[in-house]
C-alpha cells in the first residue's frame, strides 16, 4: 500500500498546487491513500467547512489538523454534524485526540481502502504548546480502539525531541508517525527497526517566500518592534511537501519512506 502525507496546506496558494498536483502524484507512486494536514487551509488560519470538502473533493481521504483547527468558527457545527454519523463526510477531518473531553471533534478516523482498514491518529505536542492531556497516554488508547494494521499518525508539535520520542514509542505499533506544525521539513526520514516509517516534520505546501507562510515583512516588523501585527499569507515559492509510505497492508509494517518536494 502506497500512502501520501501532505504537510500543512497553507492558504490559497498552498491549494493550489495540491489541486495541480495531486493527481500526478497519485499515477507517479500509485497511491492507495491520501492524508493531509489542513490546520492552515483558509488563508493560513484555521479551516472552513466548504474547504475541507473541496479537499476530500479532490481525492485527499482523511485531513488531520492542530493548534489552528478552531481559527474559523464554522468548523465547530460541521463537527458538530457528523456528531453519531459515521459515514458523513465531516467524519474525516480530524482535531487532536489529547484535546480536553467534551470538545467537539474527534482524533481517530478508521476507513478502509479496497478490503484493506487503516486508521489515522491526530496529536499534539505540549512542548512549547498549549497545555493539553498526555498524547503518550491517549495514543495507547487509541490504539486499543482500532484492529487495523495500517495506522498514520500526525503528530503536530513544535519540538523535534517530543516528535522523536512519540516515534520510538509507537515503533512497531504504527505504519507511520510523522510530524506537522513547524511547517519546515526535515530530512531524517526513515524507517524505525521496528517498522515504523517516521519523519520529524513533514513541511508546508503553500508560499515558502515568507516566514512559515506568513508575509516575511510582517514577521520581521514583528520581531523588530515587538508590536502585534495582523498575519497575510504570503504568496510566492509554492511547494507541495510530503512524504509517500510504502508499506506491507497485511502487517502494516513499513518498507519505506520517501520525501516529496514539488514546485
Ligand atoms: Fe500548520
Ligand atoms: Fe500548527
Amino acid at each position: 500500500m502506497q500512502i501520501l502525507f501532505i504537510g500543512d496546506i497553507f492558504g490559497r496558494p498552498g491549494r493550489t498546487i495540491v489541486k495541480e498536483r495531486l493527481p500526478g502524484l497519485v499515477k507517479e507512486h500509485a497511491l492507495d491513500l491520501v492524508i493531509a494536514n489542513g490546520e492552515n487551509v483558509a488563508a493560513g488560519f484555521g479551516i472552513t467547512p466548504a474547504l475541507a470538502e473541496d479537499l476530500f473533493d479532490i481525492g485527499i481521504d482523511v485531513l488531520t489538523s492542530g493548534n489552528h483547527i478552531w481559527d474559523k468558527r464554522e468548523i465547530i457545527s460541521y463537527f458538530e454534524e457528523a456528531d453519531g454519523n459515521p459515514y458523513s463526510t465531516a467524519r474525516r477531518l480530524l482535531r487532536p485526540a489529547n484535546y480536553p473531553p467534551r470538545m467537539p471533534g474527534w482524533g481517530i478516523y478508521q476507513g478502509s481502502k479496497g478490503q484493506i482498514p487503516y486508521a489515522v491518529l491526530n496529536l499534539q505536542g505540549r512542548v512549547f504548546m498549549p497545555s493539553n492531556d498526555d498524547p503518550f497516554r491517549v495514543v495507547d488508547q487509541l490504539l486499543n480502539e482500532t484492529s487495523a494494521k495500517v495506522i498514520l499518525v500526525d503528530m503536530h508539535a513544535e519540538a523535534t525531541s517530543e516528535k522523536i520520542s512519540m516515534g520510538w514509542y509507537l515503533d512497531g505499533r504504527v505504519t507511520a508517525l510523522v510530524g506537522t506544525h513547524t511547517h519546515v521539513p526535515t530530512a531524517d526520514e526513515r524507517v524505525l527497526p521496528g517498522g515504523t516509517a517516521y519523519v520529524t516534520d513533514v513541511g508546508m505546501t503553500g508560499p515558502h517566500d515568507g516566514v512559515i507562510g506568513v508575509k516575511k515583512e510582517l514577521i520581521l516588523d514583528r520581531f523588530l518592534t515587538n508590536m502585534p501585527i495582523r498575519f497575510e499569507a504570503a504568496t510566492g515559492d509554492v511547494r507541495l511537501n510530503g512524504i509517500v509510505v510504502d508499506c506491507d497492508e497485511t502487517t502494516g509494517r513499513a518498507r519505506g519512506i520517501k520525501r516529496i518536494t514539488l514546485r
